[in-house]
């Protein structure tokens, strides 16, 4: 299962144009300009998203992108763990319900949804644009109105996503925020993304390393459990979404799309079957002699070459990206 081009479901989409009716843009394209800025200097939630204007800036230049990556991170989940069926989740630091709506549309088992978040002005719209868009899954959902750094969330789901959100748990309370949410929401499989910034990767790596401590089993993206071999640099991820009309202007973007880069981890309650043994951590650059591929292996990082002239190994090299899984690491990167 290769990610594809993931969209916002078509029903929210309308409910939000209907939203959108005789408001000013001009004045949407201010409170987004004033969001990406404070999202830029690692703001809160809580300081950048006042009102409901806010909100819908939110919706129109964020949203689409946070919901591309959660995307790809749970269809790699699907890839990983097929005979995964969750019946209920816990979507924390939900915002307005970007991982639900992303997770509606891997698991039709989903049954109960949880979405906790401590912005009332994120939670209302978000309960709002779920009934409008008669979304089945959000439409019966929970809305908590909770701090996940103050208190222990009393939520309960076989599926855990935190997404975009443990980005804004301060530095001292990182861990314990991470370990209490792995540890009393109970989940089978306790997903997180995060921008993909050098900062976000590196307290993503101490999360890894402390819940890795706890119990927890690592299903992705890494290989391996041991320490990250990356020197230098990050393990991040992109995704490629169209952007809306509105969008652009929003953003004043020449380009009818953008890339969203993401860090992640998958972990696991039990042991999965590891169903690869490399990923690719970089585009793989295709040159006229062959394909190069940066992967990061049981063994640690390895450049691999695979030639033009090796033609089945050729083909089925050249179709991988960034991001995927390689199988059978002897027998594809040799
Ligand atoms: C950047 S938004 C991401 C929203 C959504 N998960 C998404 O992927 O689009 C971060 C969200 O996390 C919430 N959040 C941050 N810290 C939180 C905390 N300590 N407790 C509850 N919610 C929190 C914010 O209020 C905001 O809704």
């Amino acid at each position: 299962m290769t990610p594809g081009q993931p969209h916002m479901p078509a029903a929210l989409l309308q409910a939000l144009t209907k939203r959108l009716e005789g408001r000013s843009r001009q004045e949407l394209r201010s409170r987004a300009q004033a969001l990406s800025s404070g999202y830029r200097l690692h703001a809160t939630t809580a300081a950048t998203i006042r009102d409901e204007s806010d909100a819908l800036s939110y919706a129109l230049t964020r949203m689409p992108a946070t919901f591309a990556a959660v995307a790809h991170v749970l269809t790699r989940l699907a890839e990983i763990r097929p005979d995964f069926a969750p019946v209920s989740i816990g979507d924390v630091g939900c915002g307005l319900g970007a991982a639900t709506y992303a997770a509606q549309a891997i698991w039709p088992s989903l049954d109960r949804a949880l979405l906790l978040d401590r912005s009332a002005v994120f939670l209302k719209l978000a309960g709002e644009l779920a009934q409008e868009s008669g979304a089945s899954l959000l439409g019966q959902a929970q809305f908590l109105n909770r701090d996940f750094v103050t208190s222990a969330p009393n939520i309960q789901a076989e599926l855990v996503v935190v997404s975009y959100a443990l980005t804004e748990a301060p530095e001292s309370a990182l861990i314990e925020s991470a370990e209490r949410l792995w540890a009393s929401t109970g989940a089978e499989i306790f997903v997180i993304v995060e921008p993909g910034t050098s900062r976000d990767y590196a307290r993503l790596m101490r999360v890894r390393a402390h819940l890795l401590l706890k119990g927890a089993q690592l299903l992705a993206p890494c290989p391996h459990e041991a320490a990250c071999p990356l020197i230098g640099d990050w393990c991040h991820f992109t995704t490629r979404l169209s952007r809306s009309k509105d969008h652009q202007f929003l953003k004043e973007a020449r380009t009818p799309f953008e890339d969203e880069k993401f860090s992640y981890l998958i972990l696991g309650r039990q042991p999965a079957a590891r169903t690869f043994s490399a990923r690719l951590i970089g585009p793989p650059q295709i040159g006229k002699a062959g394909v190069y591929m940066r992967l990061c292996t049981t063994s640690g990082i390895e450049e691999t070459f695979t030639a033009r002239r090796d033609k089945a190994l050729y083909k089925e090299m050249r179709r991988k990206e960034w991001g995927d899984p390689l199988v059978a690491q002897s027998k594809e990167t040799e």
